[in-house]
């Protein structure tokens, strides 16, 4: 068996393999629904224009969609499953949804992301704005964050979801003990909230130079809340 709180540079299907049955409490999985930035030319003028760090990506490879090996791995490995972007997979999903609402106004991106979710059989909404500089909580829950970029989450995937989507998801459905399982990491903000949350955590990234940014992300995001920790009053 492979260790907890790491995070793998390999394929989730090979990963999930070396996991016994419903190992994980919580799957929360996020896995490609188009072929990869190479096919879509996603890099470059749309980045650049929201002031994203641009980095380049000359090696990344295309993404294989999900198959149905890969939805039957996924709940043999784990009791309870989040799938973003659930709209996209041809998989029959019960009937549980989370919405993402992103709040981002007149953008030619998705208003909102949808997951399935195996915890219930109702739809619940998150809103929560990622729109660019603009990111934070959005006026309907009482305040907005705007264009303050040092505040901020310094963008490195094309598909980042913020931490604090990943905050609600532990504080709203994980107890305590709960072990995360994350088969498709991109950014790993997932694994950060883990760890901000004390949740331990297996994530998986294929692609090496998007594992080494975010290896990068998740040593620096950890040394900053260890350093909180230690110098909290
Ligand atoms: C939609 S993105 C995930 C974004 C992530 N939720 C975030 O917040 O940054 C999907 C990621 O899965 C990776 N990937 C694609 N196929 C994979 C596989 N078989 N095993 C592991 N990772 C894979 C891609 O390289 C990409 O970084």
């Amino acid at each position: 068996m492979l260790e907890l709180n790491h995070f793998y540079n390999m394929d989730c299907m090979d990963g999930m393999k070396r996991f016994p049955e419903k190992y994980f409490e919580l799957a929360i999985v996020d896995p490609p629904y188009f072929d990869g930035p190479n096919k879509r030319g996603y890099y470059g003028k749309k980045i650049n224009t929201l002031n994203i760090r641009r980095v380049d990506y000359p090696k990344i490879q295309s993404w294989d969609l999900p198959t149905e090996k890969y939805f039957e791995e996924l709940v043999r490995v784990s009791k309870n499953q989040i799938v973003w972007g659930c709209n996209y997979f041809h998989h029959q999903f019960g009937p549980g949804r989370i919405v993402w609402d992103k709040c981002n106004g007149e953008s030619s991106f998705s208003d909102c992301e949808i997951a399935y979710c195996s915890l219930h059989d109702s739809v619940r909404l998150f809103r929560y704005m990622w729109n660019g500089m603009m990111q934070g909580k959005s006026i309907s829950e009482g305040w907005i964050q705007q264009g303050n970029k040092q505040k901020n989450e310094v963008r490195i995937h094309p598909c980042q979801k913020p931490i604090a989507l990943y905050d609600w998801i532990l504080t709203t459905y994980a107890k305590p003990g709960w072990k995360i399982l994350d088969t498709h990491v991109g950014s790993a903000s997932s694994l950060i909230s883990c760890f901000n949350n004390g949740f331990d955590y297996v994530g998986f990234e294929i692609d090496p130079v998007i594992y080494q940014l975010a290896s990068d992300r998740v040593e620096t995001m950890m040394a900053q809340q260890s350093f909180f920790r230690r110098n909290a009053f």
